[in-house]
């Protein structure tokens, strides 16, 4: 093939050029052909359509262009293969997106987004269905341990840098699923309401700085409505503010079953994904319909075909496209899985236990319903099922079984190998007088407490599942040196914090996960997660305490419809999610947002910020000064009259001990502003100050802005 015949394999033509010149070579049979396609994973009637991998989508090529299929995947923490749809492909399992948020560390992101990219094309996918972005506003959300944090730049820096990782790798990602996309009760159903300053202020802020930084190909809407129209067909959301706004050059996908009616593209949507899950083929024959009798313009077509191909184009996926049976080097990535895991893991409580003395010891109980098999991850479209994985029965998606799946990394084998102990034994806890027999004759007891969530299914309260809560309180009688180890999708509440010596947040640790937390229980790995949502200490400190009953609504696309939608008032908060809402209504959560223990001691000094217009840096030295290595996350907020205490800014350093180093971290101006139809920045005088976490300033400064309005 030479540029003679396709003047689109030009690579000096810039993306839109290339996809505007092989749209004008197009059939409208082709172009048609990458405006919906079914699932391609077998469902009932729909058969896996030729040519696909087998996976969440497939989009024919057209060879006589050179122009390859699309081939979709998910997810943000590995590639998934649902339903085993690839005999025997195995793919290495990340930890949650959460843990990722809890480390604060954008070079991780980064490396672990390269790793899914670089998976993902070794297995013939051009496109992964990544970049959750989603903001935790619901701390019992089904899905949150698929998003990164309650805060918007935390999870615009993490999405961003991690989407950022997987299209390095010459593939494209999405981010997902905007926006408002809460809850999992009643997500085909709910809108989310919120106006629009708070909008603009927090959940779309989350989304605007990630697609900054990551500058994904192609975005999500969620399944959910926001403010009364469906976010896949919501003209405020895509058009005026995605498209429109921020300049968004990539295509609109609908979440699979997500697509409402044909006009949906002109409110901005691109492409009806899943459309065997919706009750019409939209964008097919009705389609045609519509732009034959000039209901929708031929060149809104072009558009949608075009803003395709363009982030291909992008990203190098049509020059050098993806091919199935690439090399992956699993104990690389099974390692990077652990360190990402190590970096995150967050230690709760220390009353000076840990870290353990390699062999001090001598017999050890393990407890756990499933310490034995692996570590627990989340359910759903997202999950990576490698291979030695465990799995039991979990929910059903659209028809589909998804199983609860542990990971094949074993807290009791890895407490073996790490602890020096004579004696390890285990007991699944389930019968509560054996487990604590074993306990009283223990040096110390692990309890490894678990609590699954998945898409599709919110959790039920904040407590932990399955008379977890008594089990932990029964042990720590009958042992005092009692350790906890929550492996949760997100906050829990602690009714046993008191009586227990240690406690460590695991979230979903990944493949690589029981490794990690040995590492930091015998010290070979100094924690340093800081929490990515605030742990409340009762649901009535939430801003929405009560939760609707899941059966009297529908939850999943494609399934019979159960009452009428309905609203969630999110303007209840507004911008002020997570420790914003804590801190506005006083309210003294169990963790706060930001916080977690180390083995050493930082100090920070010689707070300076530099204003250069809105260019905002803050210049500090952090230092060392315990007496093991370890890394520090600086976290910068801003506070002002009228402007509840925000996330500025944060860094991860490691230093050694002694080591001091003054770090420069550059401050998001947006969030020393106002939405007042542009951002604002009022003229005055702002705190700015170092955090331990969220609810605790150990260093500030001012530093007096004059007014700034700028967009978008
Ligand atoms: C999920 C998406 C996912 C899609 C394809 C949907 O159920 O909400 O996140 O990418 O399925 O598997």
């Amino acid at each position: 093939m030479t540029t003679d015949d396709f003047p689109w394999q030009d690579a000096t033509l810039d993306p839109d050029t290339r996809a505007r010149l092989v749209v004008a070579e197009m059939t409208e049979e082709e172009k048609f052909s990458w405006l919906s396609a079914p699932m391609a994973i077998p469902l009932g009637d729909t058969p896996r359509p030729d040519g696909a991998l087998g996976s969440a989508a497939y989009y024919p090529g057209i060879d006589r262009l050179g122009i390859p299929a699309i081939q979709q995947a998910d997810a943000s923490l590995g590639v998934s293969n649902l339903g085993n749809v690839r005999p025997g492909d195995n793919a290495t399992a990340l930890p949650a997106s959460l843990l990722l948020g809890a480390s604060f560390d954008i070079d991780m992101a980064r490396r672990t987004g390269e790793m899914v990219g670089q998976e993902a094309r070794a297995k013939g996918f051009n496109v992964q269905l990544a970049g959750g972005a989603n903001l935790v506003r619901e701390p019992r959300g089904g899905r949150n341990f698929e998003y990164v944090s309650e805060d918007p730049l935390l999870t615009g820096w993490i999405a961003g840098h991690s989407v950022a990782g997987i299209q390095s790798q010459g593939i494209v990602s999405t981010m997902k699923h905007f926006v408002l996309n809460a809850q999992e009760t009643g997500r085909v159903m709910v809108s989310s309401d919120l106006s629009e300053p708070a909008l603009r202020e927090s959940d779309l802020l989350a989304f605007q700085i990630g697609i900054e930084i990551g500058q994904p190909g192609a975005i999500m809407p969620g399944y959910n409505l926001v403010n009364g129209e469906y976010a896949s067909q919501n003209a405020f959301v895509l058009n005026t503010v995605l498209k429109g706004d921020w300049g968004f050059a990539g295509w609109v996908m609908a979440d699979w079953g997500a697509t409402h009616s044909t006009e949906a593209i002109l409110a901005g949507l691109d492409v009806q994904s899943g459309a065997n899950l919706d009750p019409e083929p939209f964008f097919g024959a009705p389609l045609r319909a519509a732009v034959a009798e000039g209901r929708v313009p031929q060149a809104r077509i072009d558009e949608a075909v075009q803003r395709q191909l363009r982030s291909l184009f992008a990203v190098g996926a049509i020059d050098t496209p993806p091919a199935p049976g690439g090399t992956i080097d699993h104990s690389a990535h099974r390692l990077l899985a652990q360190r990402a895991a190590e970096g995150g893991i967050t230690l709760l409580k220390n009353d000076g236990i840990l870290p353990f003395a390699k062999g001090a010891a001598r017999r050890i109980l393990v407890v756990g319903h499933h310490a034995d098999k692996g570590v627990l991850s989340g359910g759903g479209s997202s999950n990576v099922n490698p291979v030695g994985s465990f799995t039991t029965d979990g929910t059903d998606i659209m028809g589909m079984p998804v199983q609860r799946i542990f990971h094949p990394s074993i807290p009791v084998e890895a407490v073996r190998a790490e602890s020096g102990a004579a004696e390890v034994t285990f007991h699944d806890g389930r019968d509560l007088g054996a487990a604590c027999a074993a306990a009283r004759d223990a040096d110390v007891v692990l309890v490894f407490a678990e609590e699954w969530r998945s898409e599709g299914l919110d959790q039920s309260g904040l407590a932990l599942p399955d008379d977890q809560d008594a089990l932990i309180a029964a042990l720590a009688g009958v042992n005092p040196e009692t350790v906890v180890i929550l492996e949760t999708g997100g906050p829990v509440l602690m009714p046993w914090l008191a009586q227990v010596r240690a406690v460590l947040a695991a979230f979903y640790p990944g493949q690589g996960g029981a490794e990690a937390i040995t590492g930091i229980l015998w010290g070979r790995v100094c924690p340093s997660g800081r929490l990515p949502v605030t742990f409340p200490a009762s649901e009535a400190q939430l801003p929405h305490p009560a939760q609707r009953d899941p059966q009297t609504t529908t939850s999943n696309p494609g399934m019979e419809r159960i009452g009428e939608i309905f609203h969630v008032d999110y303007d209840v908060a507004g911008a002020d999610t997570g420790y914003r809402w804590f801190a506005r209504e006083g309210h003294v959560p169990l963790f706060p947002f930001g916080f977690g223990l180390s083995y050493t001691t930082f100090s920070h000094s010689a707070l300076r910020i530099e204003a250069r217009g809105r260019n905002l840096t803050a210049h500090v030295t952090v230092t060392n000064t315990g007496r093991v290595s370890g890394s520090e996350v600086t976290q910068i907020y801003v506070s002002a009259p009228g402007l509840t205490r925000r996330l500025a800014g944060f860094a991860k350093t490691h230093l050694a001990p002694g080591q001091s180093r003054l770090i420069s971290v550059p401050l998001e101006p947006r969030l020393f502003a106002h939405w007042q139809d542009g951002w604002h920045i009022a003229a005055g005088t702002y705190s700015v100050c170092v955090g331990a976490d969220a609810a605790t300033m150990t260093l500030c400064t001012e530093v007096s802005l004059p007014d700034h309005a700028f967009r978008p």
